[in-house]
């Protein structure tokens, strides 16, 4: 999803909230008018990212995977599921899972792994950590949180979610740690807002199949 899109939904879901409101919404006419729900691209989903070997199935049902022993710098990720044409999915399913602040995977228990719901609007908020980078099998890895995402009787949509090139984590310089990767795609970059306390609140939406 281009940034520009990524917007676009994001002023569809204000407009939306504060056409619910009750707020009315004009135009340079003067007249009064509700914005269209947001003009998305038929057959356009959250572009599609390798699955890669950590997946385990059966994870626990959660949305803060910052269990006992998790350190690094905390990471709040919320956003709303959508259709194609922009409806927000009610009780899709998400699944997370991710490496810890040394790149490692738990491929053992469930450490960093979960699965959680959408609510009746769409939305989703998962508690974690921002990843470190690492090496598998000589493939470089740039930071990144693995993530499934799927409506209802729907295709399963698999992707990754990576961070800005600004981010601050682990002294790391993400710029070089992004620019390595051979699997990062760059419209799947979570929105950081300003790291406070140790801890970034991010913004993704996910359009699924
Ligand atoms: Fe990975």
């Amino acid at each position: 999803m281009t940034h520009s899109r990524r917007n676009i939904l994001k002023a569809g879901a204000a407009a939306a909230a504060l056409t619910a409101a009750g707020v009315a919404l004009t135009e340079g006419t003067g007249q009064s008018t509700t914005l269209p729900l947001t003009p998305c691209t038929p057959g356009s989903t959250t572009p599609p990212i390798m699955e890669g070997p950590y997946f385990k199935p059966n994870t626990p049902e959660r949305t803060d995977l910052v269990t006992s022993g998790i350190t690094g710098v905390l990471l709040t990720v919320s956003g709303t599921v959508f259709t194609q044409n922009c409806t927000p999915v009610t009780k899709a399913l998400i699944e997370v899972w991710q490496c810890d602040a040394k790149g490692k995977y738990d491929n053992v228990t469930y450490t960093l792994r979960g699965h959680f719901y959408t609510d009746a609007n769409g939305k989703f908020s998962f508690k974690s950590i921002i990843p470190a980078d690492y090496i598998d099998n000589g493939d470089f890895r740039t930071p990144h949180i693995h993530i499934k995402v799927q409506r209802p009787t729907a295709q399963v949509l698999t992707t990754q979610l990576f961070f800005p090139d600004n981010t601050d984590a682990y002294g790391k310089n993400f710029a070089q740690l992004n620019a390595r990767d051979q699997l990062i795609d760059r419209r799947c970059t979570i929105t950081l807002g300003t790291k406070v306390d140790n801890h970034y609140d991010g913004t993704f939406d996910l359009v699924t199949y």
